[in-house]
């Protein structure tokens, strides 16, 4: 349609039926056979409202999306196509690593195709919108959601937000195979007090500016035609009633102009904050605030004609929203074709077809953090001879995608059994379940209580180790529940259940010889795991091929290929927890020697593994950092330059990492951020010259006055392989 026809179709349209445009409800409700992803029971609806609404959520497949797209058409006065939003958050039914695996792969080349192959599958499913990119950064892995996130850092968040934009919308969103992509939770929702889900957030203005709200703009300068508001309120305000955050730094300061979604039931929720007397005054609050879209409560439906109508809310604030509405439902095409790619013959032939298979199975393998790897025990051989026991909960278990993935058959997914055995030819291999995921009675996060059969415990514990016993080498499949992961899963705990730690130690009196996998939604305490393991590697949530990407790793056909998107403490008191940490006049030198210092007398080092590390199977050597300028002004580019050599025997990649630190300023700097990555591949003995420019806007900060701008002074270039690397060189920045 035209901008004139879509205006004449505002003109036309009642007021019933342009606030019905601004709810979105859930399938479940209009009977149909949908996901459930929040709780149902918080109102109850009405017929006409249902037929009035502008959009549904979680219905999937093609044939069901295209009834109800035709039933409620046909009942709507004008016709309008309702728009089907769902959660894609790691692939539709192609399931690859939980987002913050794919943090670890630090390429948003990989993650720009992971995030195309999800558009594709789900647009043939007859979806419009994702749910996705999740951007929201996140110190604390006692919050559940950090599965959903890309770390830690403001940097590695936005550009890998910006690439699943791009993965999602393509150049023109109504083109085939392509999704609507929006951002959330805005904003600040990782920043969760103690890391409890939907906690209060208390920030300042800079650090909500400077860390918090850089990936979002990313995504929104990436195009992403729609954003999310966060359950939490942001230094007292709830975010869905906020409007200083959704009308002046979203709309005005970002240029945001898209839709502007609630999260589910939000806007009632304002009631339980204790910011909204009742649901008139949320629904009022909101839509001042600049809320277009009431996800899955009723206070639009419910009481914004009577806004309307006593003058509270003028007639063009409502049509400014509902035009955004139409806006959207027009750039993905659907008032030319309401069902956009949804196709059931398309869908039965994507899904799961080869090619996103083997992207998912090479993207695994890029997201698995290699963590130690003593006497090079990994990879191992497949060789006459050689006898590998996989023994834990993980060995055969296909439930190895995290939370917002909803599978429509578990036996497309490949176990670590299956993957070995599908690829391990020559080496004896048996495998030994040891234990359960968790302990008898342990809350998942549906309210559900994980159950176990007693009698079968011992033996189960008594096979793995007569396996072991057996093995040369034993490799340990250990981890979170999935369903310990997610939206309401904030953890106090954050070590695999005492049942698989104490397996673990039962196997290690038999057998030395162990390589650790761990499969987590979160950093996990790792220190007993490292100390009884020779090696480990931290697997996430790997998705449908997780079982053959394990193979590949496991026995060399590639290298894993990850580094750590968060830093990992020792322990979860640790928390919060990040390398960009600010300097303390009491510097801990990371012994337990000094007196009056910053940190604990009780832990001397602040991470197990720091922000960025990660190994592959050789090794590599840097040279010093060398800078072209050493002092430079505003108008000016630096070269940042190492030299690095592959010093191992297999070809190897390298993830080069650039951090600066602005060394003096007018508000105290963080220790370092990261402002660059490179990928390198390398064959055995070879050297190449890493480069990185080095621009004003990368030493920009929110300064005293809060305006953002680098200062006159001195800086830190860092490159190395991970955030602790010591390899710097200096530069001064002037007038
Ligand atoms: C609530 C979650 O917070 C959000 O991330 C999700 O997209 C919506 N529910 C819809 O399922």
């Amino acid at each position: 349609m035209t901008n004139k026809q879509l205006q004449k179709l505002l003109k036309d349209m009642s007021l019933d039926e342009k606030i019905g445009q601004l709810t979105q409800l859930a399938g479940s409700m209009y009977g149909s056979d949908a996901i459930v992803t929040g709780l149902l029971d918080m109102f109850s609806i009405n017929d006409k409202a249902l037929e009035m609404s502008g959009s549904v959520l979680s219905v999937i497949g093609a044939e069901a999306i295209k009834k109800l797209q035709d039933e409620n058409m046909a009942k709507q006065p004008h016709h309008i196509p309702q728009i089907f939003m769902y959660d894609v958050i790691n692939g539709y039914q192609t399931i690859y690593p939980v987002p913050l695996g794919q943090g670890a792969t630090f390429n948003p080349d990989t993650v720009e195709k992971l995030a195309h192959m999800s558009a594709v599958e789900s647009a043939a499913a007859g979806i419009h919108v994702t749910f996705s990119p999740m951007v929201d950064l996140v110190r604390d892995a006692r919050w559940g959601r950090v599965m959903e996130s890309t770390g830690e850092d403001p940097y590695l968040n936005g550009l890998l937000g910006a690439a699943m934009v791009k993965g999602y919308q393509g150049d023109d969103v109504k083109a085939k195979g392509n999704v609507a992509a929006c951002v959330k939770h805005f904003a600040g929702y990782g920043g969760a007090e103690a890391g409890r889900d939907y906690d209060n957030v208390e920030l300042s203005e800079r650090t909500l500016r400077e860390d918090y709200l850089a990936a979002y703009e990313a995504c929104i300068k990436a195009g992403a035609k729609l954003v999310m508001t966060s359950f939490n309120t942001l230094n007292r305000v709830p975010s869905t009633g906020n409007k200083w955050l959704m009308k002046k730094v979203l709309r005005e300061e970002m240029g945001f102009d898209g839709v502007l979604i609630s999260d589910y039931g939000a806007v009632k929720e304002m009631i339980n904050h204790g910011y909204s007397r009742d649901e008139k005054q949320a629904a009022e609050q909101s839509m001042k605030a600049g809320l277009d879209m009431e996800m899955m409560s009723t206070a639009y439906i419910s009481h914004l004609k009577e806004l309307v109508d006593e003058g509270t809310i003028s007639m063009d604030m409502i049509d400014e929203a509902v035009m955004r509405l139409l806006v959207l439902k027009n750039d993905l095409g659907l008032f030319e074709n309401p069902y956009k790619d949804g196709d059931p013959k398309e869908e039965k032939k994507l899904i799961l077809c080869k090619k996103h298979r083997e992207l998912a199975r090479k993207a695994a393998a890029e997201s698995f953090v290699l963590l130690k790897n003593e006497d090079n025990i990994l990879p191992l051989a497949d060789a006459k001879g050689a006898s590998v026991a996989f023994i834990g909960p993980y060995a055969d278990e296909k439930q190895i995608h995290g939370s917002w993935s909803f599978p429509n058959d578990y036996n497309t997914f490949v176990s670590v059994k299956e993957g070995i055995l599908g690829n391990v030819t020559t080496a004896k291999t048996t495998f030994k379940q040891g234990c359960y995921r968790l302990d008898h009675n342990k809350k998942l996060k549906d309210g559900s209580m994980f159950e176990v059969n007693e009698t079968k415990k011992e033996k189960m514990l008594n096979d793995a180790i007569a396996a072991a016993k057996k093995a040369k080498t034993v490799v340990m499949c250990l981890g979170e529940h999935f369903m310990q992961t997610g939206e309401a899963t904030s953890r106090t705990d954050l070590n695999v259940s005492p049942e698989q730690i104490e397996l673990l130690r039962k196997v290690r009196e038999v057998n030395p010889n162990i390589v650790t996998l761990v499969f987590a939604g979160r950093p996990l305490e790792m220190d007993v795991i490292d100390e009884l393991s020779k090696a480990v590697i931290y697997c996430w949530f790997p998705g449908t091929e997780g079982g053959n990407a394990v193979a590949d790793v496991l026995y060399g056909k590639c290298e894993p290929g990850g580094r750590l998107p968060m830093s990992f403490s020792h322990k979860a008191e640790q928390l919060p927890n990040y390398y960009s940490r600010f300097r303390s006049g009491r510097p801990n030198n990371g012994t337990l020697d000094q007196g009056f210092v910053m940190g604990y007398i009780d832990q001397a080092d602040l991470f197990k593994y720091p922000f960025g590390y990660g190994m592959g199977y050789s090794s590599f050597e840097y040279s010093n950092v060398t800078l072209d300028k050493s002092s430079i002004t505003r108008k000016d580019t630096i070269t940042a330059t190492v030299t690095i050599k592959n010093t191992g025997d297999r070809v190897s990649t390298e993830t080069v990492q650039l951090y600066i630190q602005d060394l003096f300023g007018n508000v105290v700097r963080p220790r370092r951020l990261l402002k660059g990555i490179k990928k390198v591949t390398l064959k055995p003995g070879k050297k190449t010259k890493v480069s990185f420019e080095i621009t004003d806007d990368m030493l920009k900060f929110w300064d005293i006055d809060m305006n953002y701008a680098s200062e006159d002074g001195d800086f830190r270039v860092y490159i190395g392989p991970d955030s602790l690397t010591e390899n710097c060189a200096y530069f001064n920045l002037h007038q």
